[in-house]
């Protein structure tokens, strides 16, 4: 029935009334003191979408009855926003949340932002972003899931499943929106908005899986990226969107550009003027012409000089209404309007944050377990101690700072009546001031330990906010170094929003602790690890290079053609990262047994079982993941050293054994994909590994 009531409003619009069907205003006001404020645009009360600003639904009530009740068809109106992690309770960036390894998590953390975005007004977010990432000097890294193809397919999916739920037209779920398609995270040096070079290998085994994967999740909408693939824009590349995503991937939902990115094809040098690149991207198949009105103003010219076809206009605007009926709006197209109180930070919603944030956070180094505390004066020192501002993270939809618990809000309540704790800043985040230096070296003085909380500001992170650097400002190193000359032993609690250059801090650490942004709900889960009623399980989703010059450096590199000693590789920093993609400490230790599996030679259409007892050897209880990787040591092509194809996590009691297990299926787990994205599985030997142990399979014809 959707398809016929698509058919009939087709039947009865007016060429202009489909026009405005592919063309998204902005409205509403922005509450939220960190974020963009007043926005009221002049819209036409047909237009197709808004990108909505307010965080209730009363203006949107209003707009509505606008399209419902004022226009000649009553189609009502689509509206969407960046809810990137989280509505109001904001949980921890994506980058964050990939290193938690807990997909079901990510989901239940979704499902619970959807329901506040939908109470809220908004049925459509502009989420999740797959982008992988190589480079942590681009700001977005913070918001994919790593540099992981395969990782970033899987959190993806946990995203739209946890969004999307089973069902769109309900009242606690929204459209998700895969983003920048595709290939984004390659911008070139790490800039945003950037040209991109990707050979059609590279972009079909590391930038398309994580798209393909979501697309069969059934994702709703796909948003164009800002950067070229190899010259021609992602907004009009014929190629990508429509041979790719609606020919091959039977994709029946719509493409939204960009902010502006369709005019900005005049920047990128492939149109002439806002006429040309409406053609370019519409003709491509970017339905949703985001913000700048290129389609609203020109489309309709082009219909009547014949550049495009009603046919086009048709098949564009019956996406676009496919997903108003998914989303039940053409039979509620009202939100009702619940206080606050009712649909936002529910304590239920505080309570998950924070468990996300918990499993988060990666113990990077911990030298003769100096963690957990045991010591009874502690200085916590830093400008990340009591700041609200930036620990929230980057891209907070509705997010407030009023509602972030502090690292010290935590530690206090974690320590009251168990150990002295004192306060000192020491510094900002960056600039040349060390004044507040003395009050931080006489605290550390008297104290017995020092708890030392560094990091980036939130904008140094997310859109437009590229570093050339990922080294934290000169400032906050100077503070380590003063304090490290107090001769006192000294925790690292690190918040950022992607992997920091440490080569110089390191050495002056005995552990350290990743924590990310972590949202609204930091304070009490760093408390509970650094006293040890929480015991760590985050491994890292992308590597920390040694250093800035270090980049490109991920695990899935292809293999050198001189892999031995440091040949070729830079001579004045070490060959290997400061730590790897999947690193993460725990309080317990863990054994890991013999890899098994179940045959050792396999048809390409068979699987086989590999199977590998973990025994939890320490005395608590912790969660292990399990990364198992493949290699294919000769091959038509050179293949990555390693690539990541399943992963597991367990609670292990003290004492228990547990057996992971990962069935491959050859196809799916041991093929290449050619420069089209066609899969070809190999016959010969294959290599299954989980950490330092391996096993060969051998595939035969
Ligand atoms: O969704 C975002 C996108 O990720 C970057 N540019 C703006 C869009 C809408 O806010």
């Amino acid at each position: 029935p959707i398809e016929a009531r698509i058919n009939d409003l087709l039947n009865r619009m007016t060429l202009r009334e489909k026009i405005l069907q592919l063309n998204q205003y902005i409205v509403g006001k922005n509450t939220n003191e960190n974020n963009i404020g007043e926005v009221l645009n002049s819209y036409p009360k047909e237009s197709g979408s808004y990108i909505y600003f307010s965080d209730n639904a009363t203006l949107r009530n209003q707009i509505q009855k606008q399209a419902v009740e004022e226009t000649r068809l009553g189609i009502p109106a689509l509206f969407g926003y960046d809810v990137i992690h989280g509505f109001r309770t904001i949980y921890p960036i994506s980058l964050g949340q990939a290193c938690s390894w807990n997909p079901d998590l990510v989901k239940k953390a979704c499902a619970m932002a959807a329901q506040e975005t939908r109470m809220s007004g908004t049925e459509w977010t502009f989420s999740p972003m797959i982008d992988v990432a190589h480079d942590g000097r681009w700001g977005r890294v913070s918001e994919g899931y790593g540099e992981d193809p395969y990782t970033n397919a899987v959190f993806g999916v946990a995203s739209v499943l946890g969004y999307q739920g089973n069902d769109l037209s309900s009242s606690k779920q929204v459209a998700a929106c895969l983003k920048h398609y595709v290939g984004y995270g390659a911008s070139e040096g790490g800039r945003d908005y950037r040209a991109t070079d990707i050979s059609n290998q590279t972009l079909w085994s590391i930038y398309m899986p994580p798209y393909e994967a979501c697309i069969k999740a059934g994702a709703a909408t796909v948003m164009s990226a800002f950067n070229d693939i190899n010259g021609t824009p992602a907004t009009a590349n014929y190629y990508t969107l429509t041979e790719i995503l609606k020919k091959r991937w039977k994709h029946d939902g719509f493409v939204v550009s960009d902010w502006n990115a369709v005019e900005q094809l005049i920047n990128q040098g492939v149109a002439a003027n806002r006429k040309e690149a409406a053609l370019k991207a519409f003709s491509a198949g970017t339905e949703m012409n985001m913000t700048d009105n290129c389609y609203a103003e020109h489309m309709e010219e082009l219909v009547n000089e014949g550049k495009i076809k009603i046919s086009q206009i048709d098949e564009a605007v019956g996406r676009i209404l496919r997903i108003k009926f998914r989303l039940g709006l053409f039979e509620k197209p009202y939100t009702p309007e619940y206080p606050e109180t009712q649909r936002v930070l529910l304590p239920e919603n505080r309570k998950l944050a924070e468990k996300l944030a918990e499993e988060s956070m990666v113990l990077l180094k911990n030298t003769n377990q100096i963690l957990p505390l045991n010591q009874k004066n502690i200085a916590i020192i830093g400008p990340m101690v009591k700041d609200k501002d930036n620990i929230i993270g980057s891209w907070t939809a509705h997010g407030r700072t009023k509602d972030v618990e502090t690292l010290w809000d935590g530690l206090e309540k974690e320590f009251t009546g168990k150990a002295t704790l004192s306060y000192a800043k020491g510094c900002e985040f960056e600039g040349n001031d060390n004044s507040k230096f003395n009050e931080a070296i006489e605290i550390a003085k008297q104290s017995d330990i020092i708890i030392l909380c560094l990091g980036e500001k939130r904008g140094w992170s997310g859109e437009n906010g590229s570093r050339s650097t990922l080294a934290l400002p000169i400032i906050q190193e100077k503070l380590a170094e003063a304090l490290y000359k107090t001769g006192k032993p000294i925790i690292l609690v690190l918040s950022s929003g992607r992997p920091i250059e440490l080569c110089r801090l390191e050495p002056m650490c005995d552990a350290i602790i990743e924590i990310w942004q972590p949202g609204i709900c930091g304070g009490t889960p760093l408390a509970g690890i650094l006293s040890g009623r929480i015991n760590p399980s985050g491994k890292l989703a992308i590597t920390f290079p040694y250093s800035t010059g270090q980049i490109p450096i991920y695990y899935n590199m292809r293999q050198s053609a001189r892999p031995f000693d440091k040949q070729g590789d830079y001579q004045d920093i070490p060959t290997t990262p400061l730590y790897e993609f999947a690193h993460g400490l725990s309080y317990t230790n863990y054994e890991y047994g013999e890899l098994k599996a179940s045959t050792t030679h396999i048809k390409k259409n068979e699987t086989v079982n590999i199977s590998i007892p973990i025994t939890n050897i320490g005395n608590r209880d912790g969660k292990e993941t399990v990364h198992w990787f493949i290699s294919d040591p000769v091959c038509s092509i050179s293949r990555p050293i390693k690539e990541l194809k399943h992963f597991e996590k367990h609670l292990i009691k003290k004492g228990e054994t547990i057996t992971y297990t990962f069935t491959i299926n050859p196809i799916r787990d041991l093929s290449y994909v050619d420069s089209d994205g066609k899969p070809f599985l190999e016959s010969g030997i294959y290599y299954i590994s989980v950490k330092d142990k391996k096993i060969a399979i051998e595939v035969v014809e």
